[in-house]
């Protein structure tokens, strides 16, 4: 398929005499049509060619060589707008993402090249809050992207599953294990006893004692600590995994903190042996000063045990030799931000320039509720699986609503749900906070993950009404004249930068927002024009732009971990 971005740039580069790929750069999409398709803003290289923006677009407007592709080129105020030629674009897109299918936008760019994607990451014995939820959703879909553009993708959930507190666990269990039913529940009651001997260590200095004992014997492998360690893990992954099955999540490793205990002496030799280490009351820090950052990073505490930022160096380490990796995404809140910039200047002293440069936190903010922030230290939890299954439960309502005679009303409810959460999840920028609102949510007309399922479903119903797909031969593209059915294709068009700028920028709402766009093109096409009409040719074309419409839909709204209902 034609690159018109790219074609657009090369023959600029020629009359100007400059590298296509500095040209590349500059060259945007209009937010109006009636700019443009593509626009060139001569004004970037103004001060290299020592000319005005204006005398730029003229001399480049004269000179240049674009062939059919292009329609027209017109020059305002410094910029140059590019239209390009729609019939030939329309049959171009249409007739790619009919043979290539639910391949259209798949690309190689990745091959050979490894990119471990972390996500998720909850706490042994605490909550999965809504916070989790968000980074498992982000992951869940960059980890699909990043597949589907080539590369070998690796998901890591990297459990906090170690820590001082599992020693106040285990003696918490040791004291009022006999009155807490683990089988139901565990996590809340995990929590309470937590809760509990928090508070007791707090008045009583020889249970902490106790508690640090306990850590110290789990650490050196004592039997029935470990025994304990285990079941508190293996309870709280039922539960996760309530979460993750009913959102189809998936991970290749659950390596989490404690994988990194028996690793963390290799970190500190390397950091001795060059020197980078200084004593601070007994504990070991790097100081971070010449890497502009103020806070050391803690690698020892001064009773000799490792702290969080250790096991994530030891990762650093491990996941390098392991995977080879070029990239290693970190989905993870913004309260973190500092941690991972330490982290990261920590890692330049033991990892090669490849492996520390493709660190990366993608940084997400906070979730609230519209009843308030989400805080477990505030014991305002609700639990994410009966959040769930509450707004499919709601989505079933709606559904029942609009169509009570529907076939597996359940499935399709799940199906909207979920499409509602993790829409609503993916549809803010990552680094925005944002508020889950269940009317907002599954509102089929708005901006929303269901709007787009709705959609999906209108074109099925098209499809199935119009009983056969036409072949390509048949088809008159020059008869798709309407201005709704061109930005519809040019829409389509786009969908393969849109997963490049997804994956450069690993913000999944870049794909959440293009989809909704889509959608709501393809109403737009749908609202004022009949498909299904006597007129064959004409009808035989609309059709054509339906099925990829449909797609298209599907492809993308699956890359975010969205499923599709056949209706709803
Ligand atoms: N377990 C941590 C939490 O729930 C997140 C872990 C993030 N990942 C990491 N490599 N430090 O807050």
């Amino acid at each position: 398929m034609i690159d018109y971005k790219k074609t657009i740039a090369e023959k600029i580069a020629e009359v100007v005499n400059l590298d296509e790929n500095e040209i590349i750069e500059y060259i945007e999409i209009p937010p109006q049509r009636e700019m443009g398709d593509y626009a060139f803003p001569c004004f970037k290289l103004a001060k290299k060619l020592k000319k005005s923006p204006i005398e730029i677009a003229k001399e480049i407007k004269e000179k240049i060589l674009i062939d059919e592709s292009i329609e027209k080129i017109e020059e305002k105020s410094g910029y140059l707008n590019f239209y390009i030629n729609s019939t030939k674009l329309i049959e171009e897109v249409l007739t790619e993402i009919y043979v290539q299918k639910e391949k259209y936008g798949k690309s190689d760019i990745g091959k050979g090249k490894n990119v471990i994607v972390e996500y998720s990451s909850p706490n042994i014995a605490k909550p999965f809050h809504i916070g989790h939820l968000r980074t498992t959703l982000i992951g869940n879909s960059l980890y699909k992207i990043y597949k589907f553009l080539g590369y070998n993708t690796i998901g890591i959930n990297h459990l906090g599953d170690y820590g001082t507190q599992f020693g106040k666990m285990i003696e918490a269990y040791k004291m009022w294990g006999n009155e807490y039913d683990l089988s139901e529940d565990p996590i809340n009651k995990m929590m309470d006893m937590y809760v509990r001997i928090n508070e007791l260590c707090k008045k009583d200095e020889k249970v902490l004692e106790a508690c640090r004992e306990n850590f110290r014997l789990l650490e050196n492998g004592d039997k029935y600590c470990k025994e304990l360690w285990e079941k508190f893990k293996e309870l709280s992954l039922k539960e996760f995994y309530k979460i993750y099955d009913l959102l189809d999540v998936k991970f290749d490793s659950l390596n989490g903190e404690a994988f990194y205990s028996d690793k963390i002496n290799e970190v500190v030799d390397i950091l001795e042996k060059k020197g980078k280490l200084t004593d601070s009351e007994g504990a070991k820090i790097v100081d971070l000063e010449d890497e502009g950052i103020n806070t050391p990073c803690i690698i020892q505490k001064a009773n000799g045990s490792s702290i969080y930022a250790t096991r994530d160096l030891a990762a650093i380490l491990y996941r390098a030799r392991t995977y080879d990796f070029d990239k290693c995404l970190y989905v993870v809140a913004y309260e973190q931000n500092l941690h991972f910039k330490q982290v990261f200047a920590v890692a330049k002293n033991l990892v090669d320039e490849k492996y520390y440069k493709g660190l990366t936190h993608v940084s997400y903010g906070m979730v609230a509720l519209p009843t308030g922030k989400m805080s477990t230290r505030l014991g305002n939890v609700v639990k994410i699986d009966d959040l769930i299954n509450e707004t499919i439960n709601k989505a079933k309502e709606i559904i029942t609503e609009k169509n009570d005679n529907l076939e597996n009303k359940d499935d399709v409810a799940k199906k909207v749900g979920l499409a509602a959460i993790i829409f609503n999840t993916l549809s803010t920028t990552t680094n925005k906070d944002q508020i889950f609102d269940w009317n907002v949510a599954l509102n089929f007309q708005g901006e929303t993950g269901p709007y787009i399922q709705y959609t999906y479903v209108r074109t099925k119903s098209v499809l199935e009404k119009s009983n056969t797909i036409p072949s390509i031969s048949e088809i008159d593209f020059s008869l798709l004249k309407e201005e709704t059915a061109i930005n519809t294709v040019k829409t389509l068009y786009n969908f393969s930068e849109i997963l490049m700028n997804t994956i450069e920028k690993n913000e999944p709402s870049i794909l959440a927002r293009y989809l909704i766009e889509l959608a709501q093109n393809y109403n737009n096409f749908y609202n004022e024009n009949k498909v299904l009409i006597d007129d064959e040719n004409l009808k035989k074309a609309r059709i054509l732009l339906t099925k990829d419409a449909e797609t298209v839909l599907k492809s993308g709204a699956e890359l975010l971990g969205i499923q599709m209902p056949n209706k709803m």
